[in-house]
């Protein structure tokens, strides 16, 4: 698919800063839905959720001391799965394995499971994660770009490249880490890389002109920060799912893990954390939480569906909504120009030429502004 580009379509999408009414409204009835009913529509599956076979698969799992991200290494390791787990507190990553390995997790078999660090508030970071990995020539198969913030209530903050923190770590991190391990997919072709992201994708608004939401033209909020970053990850993953060829056998999939109970809420005024104890039925615990992203890493008819949807000329990569179905994004999501400027407005904030990606299938070497 072509990057469209006509001059008086940009002049029409520069005027639209923000949703409009009825998106906005139809965007909130889908939050409240799926916060009400997930529940029922999540009745069919079992938890945990049961795994195929997944002895022969390396994944790499980001944010995985904590939450979901905690629930699916641990699932994926005691189902057989070589784990690496990308934290920014190995120490805390340690103890967790130290602690599964003193309960016999696994059936007995001994967890494949290992550490590195990873810092998503730092570019160089993620460079250097990408790096140490490359530098193994081995396969992976999964990455699961799981961390994220939701810093709900507190002021804006930015990260040591300049960058609004929710859209660093949700988005931006996460999307020079999917690009700079492409040698590594290839090579675990076939290969996944899955977006843990967020119903709240629905009311968000990205203005590409204003990633860090500093001109005043919008009033920042975490939850601005929040969405905003969920539906740049949306729209920069279905650009990706377009740009790689089938040959490279990779699929990008976004997945909505419900609305679950992790420490992402560790920042609500403490009243209304005791209101999330007290609702505990229509709010999925972690390994219920967990099961959207174990389905899209590992059902095997993911790949062939992802294909289906490049073949169909669908504006979208593939969504998997908390009840493990296929879903369809936000209406914003499908808005094909403002996909691709978001595509190259991230290129350029993570210091990557507009080829990267073709680059690293031609099996090129790239440089990045934040080292490599
Ligand atoms: N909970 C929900 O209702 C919900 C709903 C929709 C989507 N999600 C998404 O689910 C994902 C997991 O969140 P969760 O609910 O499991 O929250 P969580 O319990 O707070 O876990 C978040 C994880 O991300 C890690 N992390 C945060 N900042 C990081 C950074 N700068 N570098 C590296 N790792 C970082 C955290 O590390 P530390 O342990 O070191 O803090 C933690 O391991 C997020 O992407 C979130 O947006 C959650």
């Amino acid at each position: 698919m072509a990057s469209p580009s006509s001059s008086s379509s940009s002049e029409r999408l520069l005027k639209k800063e923000s949703l409009g009414w009825m998106e906005w409204l139809r965007g909130w009835f889908n939050v409240i839905y799926e916060m009400l009913f997930q529940r029922i529509m999540a009745s069919h599956l079992q938890n945990p959720m049961p795994l195929p076979p997944i002895n022969d698969i390396t994944c790499i799992i980001t944010g995985s001391t904590s939450g979901i991200g905690l629930e699916i290494a641990r699932q994926l390791a005691e189902s057989g799965a070589h784990v690496v787990m990308a934290v920014r507190n190995p120490k805390a990553a340690d103890e967790l394995i130290r602690k599964w390995r003193d309960e016999g997790s696994g059936m007995g078999l001994p967890l494949n499971i290992e550490v590195m660090e990873l810092d998503l508030l730092s570019l160089e970071s993620v460079v250097r994660f990408a790096k140490a990995w490359n530098a193994r020539s081995g396969p992976l198969h999964v990455l699961i770009n799981n961390a994220g913030i939701f810093s709900i209530g507190e002021p804006q903050r930015f990260s040591k490249d300049g960058y609004e923190e929710h859209m660093q770590v949700n988005h931006l991190a996460p999307a020079l880490l999917s690009i700079l391990l492409l040698p590594s997919l290839i090579r675990g072709s076939p290969s996944r890389i899955i977006n843990v992201n967020s119903i709240m994708h629905y009311v968000g608004f990205v203005d590409t002109e204003d990633m860090n939401v500093v001109s005043g033209k919008r009033k920042y909020t975490s939850l601005v920060g929040y969405s905003s970053s969920k539906l740049a990850q949306v729209m920069f993953s279905s650009v990706l799912h377009k740009r790689l060829p089938a040959e490279a056998g990779i699929s990008v999939v976004c997945v909505s893990p419900g609305i679950v109970h992790t420490n992402v809420a560790r920042d609500l005024p403490k009243i209304v954390q005791a209101a999330y104890h007290l609702i505990p039925y229509f709010i999925f615990t972690a390994q219920e939480g967990s099961r959207s992203a174990l389905f899209a890493a590992s059902d095997p008819q993911v790949p062939e569906y992802c294909e289906m949807l490049k073949g169909d000329e669908w504006p979208v990569c593939a969504f998997i909504s908390q009840d493990c179905r296929p879903t369809n994004p936000s209406e914003e999501a499908h808005n094909v120009e403002t996909s691709y400027k978001v595509w190259e407005k991230t290129l350029e904030m993570i210091g990557l030429d507009g080829d990267a990606v073709e680059r690293l299938i031609e099996g090129e070497e790239i440089k990045c502004r934040y080292g490599g």
